[in-house]
């Protein structure tokens, strides 16, 4: 029989030990403490060692999020991996973080690539996975390495982006009022050029000259990106709110995917909801793409900004562009 909701049972995340500061940033390019602070509010971001990979990355937050829930790689049926720089171009980072964790081969696993949306839709795509009475435990996990596709020499990049991972477990509940009780993807897909790596894919695979040109590092136009992202949050906070007849008044904390303090700022403007309920560690961590909203709900958990019975709303727009948004009934 099909379930009621899907809820959360446990979340983590890992940060690499590495910080890498403003400061030392401008010592390799032309910027400064000052400009990115007051353009993104970001302080400093994880960088990963050369020999961790976006996979191990994942594995630490799905066992912490495994323990966080009581439960065992054994327990997992489906794993879904959002991600936008997997191990490698094939196969799925999914299957690599499978064997690691050893979650058993009769699950189906399987990367999703929604850019900095990528969360959202993967928690979507589990609930609706697990409401078909097929999947008893999905662990969900946003995953990056971005600092394998940012070119350090281009300042108006490399400044925003750091690695992370954050997961979650999920499981199937009888009390339709609790866990995930809605979401709303969408996608402008007219605005690919706004955010993309240029080669290196099967219709312009790399060559020597593209790889010289730098073409197979992340390319953003900010500014246009900026205004899309602000008004797709908005609109999307706004559609899921009305569709289940609840104000803004209403959410207890929002988790945003951490791009931009000003991003942030803007939609609790638009929202009229202040700043104390929106989640905020992009100071710390930079634009994670994937790994930014399980990590800001993981560290909110821990913090104990989250209670039993609070409304959480995620939302979050990336490359693409795309563009999501989730109603928890914690
Ligand atoms: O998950 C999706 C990921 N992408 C995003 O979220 C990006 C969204 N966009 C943004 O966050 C902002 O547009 C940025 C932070 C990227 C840029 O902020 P902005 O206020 O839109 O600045 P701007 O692009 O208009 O640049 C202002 C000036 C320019 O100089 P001029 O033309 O005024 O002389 C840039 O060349 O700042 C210059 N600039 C920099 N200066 C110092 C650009 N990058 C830097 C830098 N340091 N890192």
């Amino acid at each position: 029989m099909a379930s009621k909701s899907t809820v959360i049972l446990g979340t983590g995340h890992y940060a690499p030990a590495r910080i890498l500061t403003n400061d030392e940033l401008a010592k390799t390019v032309e910027t400064s403490d000052e400009w990115i602070r007051t353009r993104s509010g970001i302080r400093e971001r994880r960088i990963a060692a050369p020999d961790e990979s976006t996979s191990d990355m994942a594995v630490a937050a799905a066992k912490a999020a495994l323990a966080d829930a009581g439960l065992t790689a054994a327990d997992i049926d489906l794993l879904i991996v959002a991600t936008v720089t997997p191990d490698l171009p094939l196969p799925a980072a999914a299957c690599i973080i499978q064997h690691k964790l050893g979650i058993p081969t009769h699950a189906a696993c399987f990367d999703l690539n929604a850019a900095c949306s990528g969360f959202i839709y993967s928690l979507d795509t589990a609930s609706a996975m697990i409401g078909s009475g097929r999947y008893r435990h999905a662990l969900v996990i946003g995953a990056d390495k971005l600092s394998a596709i940012v070119d350090w020499k281009e300042r108006t990049t490399c400044v925003l982006f750091g690695d992370g991972a954050g997961a979650v477990v999920l499981a199937a509940s009888d009390d339709p009022n609790r866990g995930i009780i809605g979401a709303r993807l969408g996608a402008y897909g007219d605005s690919v050029d706004l955010l993309k790596i240029p080669k290196g894919g099967s219709d312009n695979p790399a060559t020597p000259d593209s790889i010289a040109a730098g073409d197979h590092f992340m390319k953003m136009k900010g500014k246009e990106v900026f205004k899309l992202a602000v008004r797709a949050m908005d609109e999307t906070a706004r559609d899921i709110l009305e569709q289940h007849h609840l104000r803004a008044d209403q959410i207890s904390l929002v988790i945003p995917h951490q791009a931009n303090l000003r991003i942030i700022e803007a939609v609790s403007a638009y929202l009229e909801l202040p700043m104390d309920r929106f989640v905020v560690n992009v100071d710390r961590f930079g634009n994670t793409s994937a790994a930014s909203v399980p990590i800001a709900l993981d560290e909110a958990r821990k913090a104990g900004r989250i209670k039993s019975g609070d409304l959480l709303l995620l939302v979050a727009f990336g490359a693409g562009l795309t563009y999501g948004s989730a109603l928890i009934r914690w």
